[in-house]
């Protein structure tokens, strides 16, 4: 069983998750909308594993006769000033998402609960993951700056990610 202010922890992750799935959705029309193909291709895939990663602890609470609480998020953001502004914006939503972690990872330390915190790790590992590919990102875009060719390069490399994890 949950406690209260576990469960309404959790409800906020999931929240958080979904809202960085829509995150990901609108920059893969954004790259679209650019002529950047494998650019959006990998944001339609960081897409999917953030509604992977929502419907993840979604389960954990039913699995621990928790209550799920689907709330709305808001509307993200529609456009960018460049590639190297989105994957930017994108490395600072992973930090943020990690920052939730630990702070979800150390209310439920303080409250006992270690099945939640076991189920966390999962997340924990997964974050250093997800700062490193989009801090990568970031970096290649730097190192390619106005090089039009570059860009079209880290294009192709981008889309040649071929799952959701
Ligand atoms: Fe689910 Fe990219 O954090």
């Amino acid at each position: 069983m949950l406690k209260d202010s576990v469960q309404e922890a959790l409800n906020e992750q999931v929240k958080h998750e979904f809202y960085s799935a829509h995150v990901y959705l609108a920059m893969c029309a954004w790259f679209e909308d650019q002529g950047l193909p494998g650019f959006a291709s990998w944001m339609r895939m960081q897409y999917q594993e953030e509604l992977g990663h929502g419907i993840r602890i979604f389960d954990f609470i039913n699995d621990r006769d928790g209550k799920v609480i689907i709330e709305g998020v808001d509307a993200p953001p529609t456009s960018w000033d460049s590639p190297l502004a989105a994957f930017e914006a994108a490395y600072e939503n992973e930090k943020a998402v990690s920052k939730s972690i630990d702070d979800l990872y150390d209310l439920a330390g303080k409250e006992n609960d270690h099945a939640t915190r076991v189920m966390l790790q999962w997340f924990i590992t997964e974050q250093v993951e997800e700062e490193a590919s989009t801090k990568q990102a970031v970096d290649r875009l730097k190192l390619a700056g106005n090089d039009s060719s570059a860009l079209l390069v880290l294009d192709q490399q981008l889309g040649s990610r071929t799952s959701a994890e």
